[in-house]
């Protein structure tokens, strides 16, 4: 089968969060399981930009409302990331560092997504399968079948994978004239309660809908930022199929970015000693565990909890811990992270902004990594941290509930609790301290969650097995 995945993330082109994660690995996957999975995603100026080579393989132009549009689509010419990677630039639009924040966002998406369709249409054979991801390429089921320019497409099969269901991508109606020409007949497939919707655009027009775990697919009918009774409507579609991770990409026994690299057989040593440069460089102690949160500082990470949760803990449980938070994202929450640092020198530190290396460290070199998310559709962070002997402390909720088993049940190996409260987790922090104290367990436990198979692969056969149910 012919794949082409469309994305504003793929990582390590332009990385945001998971979603770039996960576009950056299922395509390689896919295509060393025999087929041909491709990428394309806005040509940001990023530094991966710069640092390849690229051939432009189509130029078009298209009008947007009252502009008019000219887009080439390059590709990247070594095959460098395991499957052809084609990036839309258009001058003025998707030509900046940032993926997302700028005003005119809604704009610049479509823009991209008009420049796909147009481009799609026009290749000499059409490929199986369109996958699109989140509501940044939700729009583009409903140009392919309702656009009047792209007919040739309407036959082509749609996939939507929601990677968070809380971000839809709304704008007013007043921008429906930026699509290509459509009947007005056709507008029930656009709107959702009075706005241009593209998530539930794209959850009407596409041929299936997936969702990255099974958990978050039941618990999306009853949350789901307004979609709910569409979700529950078109509940028919849905499917859960679990994000996998790259275990090419994160492997701490040959990952670059962390020195010692460490694999099962000498975990304690290797933890150690990249645990002793995290707390060297971030003035902490060596003798006390090390819990870390890595994310976006938002409310559906319930990010807002961590400075009392830290408070606390040091507090209530006599200092017996370090913490570091590694984040970006809503501005109180950076600024009270960042005043607390004079306050609690010795345990606490953090660094606010954006940082690949520093992440992969942080894996390699922390006890626990806490993940008490509100909504958390899949989560990558608890399987990287497990695959790199850090214990996750995670609430249970979507696929943090499919992924982690709390080790007080038989077969278990980390902490789960059920509340986004300071009580919860602070009651999680005291139960890993607890596991900390026993070396013996400690030691069992890192090695049961460095073993866990929790590679792309099952995951993205199940795609194909999708794929196939639908062609
Ligand atoms: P989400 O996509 O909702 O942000 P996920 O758990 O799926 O959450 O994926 C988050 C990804 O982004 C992981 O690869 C994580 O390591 C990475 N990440 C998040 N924040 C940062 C940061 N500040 N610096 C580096 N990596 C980060
Ligand atoms: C989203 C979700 C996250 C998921 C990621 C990749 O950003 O918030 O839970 O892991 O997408 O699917």
């Amino acid at each position: 089968m012919e794949i082409l995945h469309v994305s504003a993330e793929c990582y390590p082109v332009a990385k945001v969060g998971g979603l770039g994660d996960v576009v950056g690995a299922l395509p390689k996957y896919q295509n060393q399981l025999g087929h041909t999975a491709k990428v394309v995603l806005p040509m940001y100026r990023t530094k991966f930009l710069f640092d390849h080579q690229f051939d432009t393989v189509h130029q078009g132009s298209f009008d947007m409302g009252e502009h008019w549009f000219n887009y080439s689509i390059i590709k990247e010419r070594k095959n460098t990331l395991g499957f052809d990677l084609y990036l839309v630039d258009i001058n003025g639009m998707l030509d900046r560092q940032s993926v997302y924040g700028y005003g005119d966002d809604s704009e610049r998406f479509t823009a991209f997504q008009i420049a796909v369709v147009d481009w799609l249409s026009q290749w000499k054979h059409q490929p199986d399968i369109v996958h699109v991801h989140d509501h940044h390429a939700g729009l583009i089921p409903f140009m392919m079948k309702y656009c009047t320019a792209y007919r040739n497409l309407a036959e082509v099969a749609t996939v939507l994978t929601i990677h968070n269901a809380q971000y839809q991508g709304w704008m007013g109606w007043d921008k429906s004239r930026y699509l290509p020409d459509w009947n007005s007949f056709d507008w029930g497939n656009l709107d959702w309660q009075n706005n241009i919707n593209p998530l539930a655009s794209a959850v009407k027009c596409a041929r299936v809908v997936t969702t990255v775990s099974q958990r978050y697919l039941e618990e999306m009918r009853q949350n789901a930022n307004g979609l709910e009774k569409l979700f529950d409507y078109e509940r028919g579609k849905f499917k859960g199929i679990l994000n996998g991770i790259d275990t090419e990409v994160w492997d701490p026994s040959v990952d670059p970015y962390v020195s010692p690299n460490f694999n099962l057989i000498d975990a304690s040593l290797g933890k150690l000693a990249n645990k002793k440069k995290l707390c060297e460089q971030f003035n902490l102690d060596l003798e006390k565990p090390l819990f870390i949160f890595i994310g976006r500082l938002v409310y559906e990470k319930a990010a807002d909890l961590l400075p009392q949760v830290i408070y606390d803990s040091i507090y209530h449980m006599e200092g017996k811990m370090n913490f570091l938070v590694l984040g970006s994202g809503e501005s109180t929450v950076e600024a009270e992270l960042e005043n607390m640092k004079s306050k609690l020198v010795g345990y606490y530190n953090s660094k606010i902004g954006y940082n690949e290396q520093l992440s992969h460290q942080m894996y390699a070199g922390a006890d626990f990594l806490i993940m008490p998310s509100r909504v958390e559709p899949c989560g990558l962070n608890q399987m990287y941290a497990m695959r790199y002997g850090t214990i996750p402390l995670v609430r249970n909720t979507g696929g943090l509930q499919d992924t982690v088993k709390d080790f007080g049940e038989p077969n278990g190996y980390g902490i789960c609790f059920n509340d986004a409260t300071v009580w919860d987790i602070t009651h999680a922090i005291y139960r890993a301290l607890e596991i900390y104290n026993q070396p013996k367990l400690l030691k069992k436990l890192v090695t049961k969650i460095m073993k866990l198979d929790n590679s792309w692969e099952s995951s993205a056969k199940k795609y194909l097995d999708l794929y196939q149910s639908i062609l």
